[in-house]
């Protein structure tokens, strides 16, 4: 196996959403160590406000490449974006290519660097929901057994690693970097204070994102979970920014959304007034993985729509729950949540906003983290 022990020259994949709070703590901490780093947007995510309102709240600097693979099917997205991808990545040589979380960018950059025989580093390793149905779930297995170095967010998530017969000595277990952009931006997003933008009390409002192929693909789902969610804004404002998909299944659908005056469709929201409505959420209903990370450390209850999670210490510390997408499982799943006392954050190990930094030693100074 190559080695990439004090690296001059970084070169880190993004493409989707969540990848972008991954990358932005990774590039302050590789700056303060003067390593070079390029990054490539594989233009997976497009949308001004999918794509651009992120680098401007998370202060990252444009990307040195934009692939602009667009939408498409999985097949033709991930091999959009490895065509694209091998020439960049030969040309610019670096020591180590970082990929980040599970979505379809992740998975095609690293085959193509592996193949350039340039080493893999995947931040946000070994997480594992067990269901093959869902494509990140496909993704991370794949990325994480042609990684040579394995960032880990949690204890479980090195278990799964070396139950998978992945060598010790590749995996580091650094915190969560997706924690380290909330700590880095928690002040400023509370000074924005977007409660009182959206007109809603602290603390008396639920969050809502559903963007999951299996809550939103499906007609009678999709409108089940949009009911239970008008029932619910009986109880109090709730506030949905609407993921470009969901946008588009609601509309090709043709379901009545205006459902009730308290339920509230929204564009989907930039990353810092996003933070500051979730850090005064009575509560937060999601399909997300970012969000049931970001309301455990902010102490927010979370109800998480999916059968199963990749991210069990957020269940286990007791800020999250599952329910699958029916009408009673949620509401029940609400009920508890809601009977569950304002209490302090739980404290999950490494999740400190040093993840980064963490990351940045093992590049340059063959740390370790075990
Ligand atoms: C992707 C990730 C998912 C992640 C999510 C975060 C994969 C397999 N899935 O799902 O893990 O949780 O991003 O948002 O990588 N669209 C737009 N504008 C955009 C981007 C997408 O309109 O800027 C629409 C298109 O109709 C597109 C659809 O959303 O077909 C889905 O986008 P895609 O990137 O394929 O998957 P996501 O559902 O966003």
């Amino acid at each position: 196996m190559t080695t990439h022990t004090g690296v001059t020259r970084v070169l880190s994949v993004v493409g989707a959403r969540p990848n972008f709070m991954k990358v932005a703590p990774v590039a302050r901490a590789l700056a303060a160590r003067g390593v070079e780093h390029i990054v490539v947007h594989t233009g997976q995510h497009y949308d001004p406000d999918m794509s651009g309102t992120f680098f401007r709240d998370l202060c990252l600097p444009l990307p040195d490449h934009n692939l602009e693979v667009g939408s498409a099917s999985h097949a033709r997205q991930t091999a959009e974006i490895m065509v694209r991808f091998e020439p960049v990545c030969a040309a610019a040589q670096p020591d180590i290519v970082l990929v980040y979380g599970d979505v379809n960018s992740t998975v095609a950059a690293a085959l193509v660097a592996v193949k350039l025989g340039v080493p893999v580093g995947h931040v946000e390793a070994g997480l594992r929901s067990g269901d093959r149905s869902m494509p990140e779930e496909i993704n991370r297995i794949v990325t994480d057994h042609v990684a040579d170095s394995l960032f880990a967010p949690s204890r479980d998530a090195v278990q799964n690693l070396r139950a998978e017969g992945i060598p010790s000595e590749r995996v580091h277990f650094v915190g969560n970097v997706m924690i380290d952009s909330l700590v880095t931006a928690l002040p400023a997003a509370r000074a924005l204070d977007a409660p009182a933008r959206h007109g809603v009390r602290k603390r008396s409002y639920t969050v809502v994102t559903l963007h999951r192929p299996a809550n939103v693909d499906n007609r009678d789902t999709l409108r089940e979970l949009l009911e239970t969610l008008a029932i619910m804004s009986n109880g109090g404002p709730v506030l949905f920014p609407v993921h470009p998909r969901t946008k588009a299944r609601i509309e090709e659908l043709g379901l009545d959304v205006s459902v009730s005056r308290t339920l509230r469709l929204l564009d989907p929201i930039p990353y810092l007034e996003m933070l500051s409505l979730v850090a005064e959420a009575e509560l937060v209903i999601t399909d997300s993985g970012g969000l049931q990370e970001e309301t455990t450390w902010l102490g927010v209850q979370c109800v998480t729509v999916r059968p199963n999670t990749e991210r069990p210490i957020t269940c286990t510390v007791g800020t999250n729950r599952l329910a699958p997408p029916r009408r009673e499982a949620i509401i029940v799943a609400v009920r508890e949540a809601r009977a569950r006392p304002a209490a302090v954050p739980p404290t999950v190990e490494r999740w400190d906003g040093d993840a980064a930094r963490r990351i940045a030693e093992v590049l340059c100074d063959e740390n370790r983290f075990d």
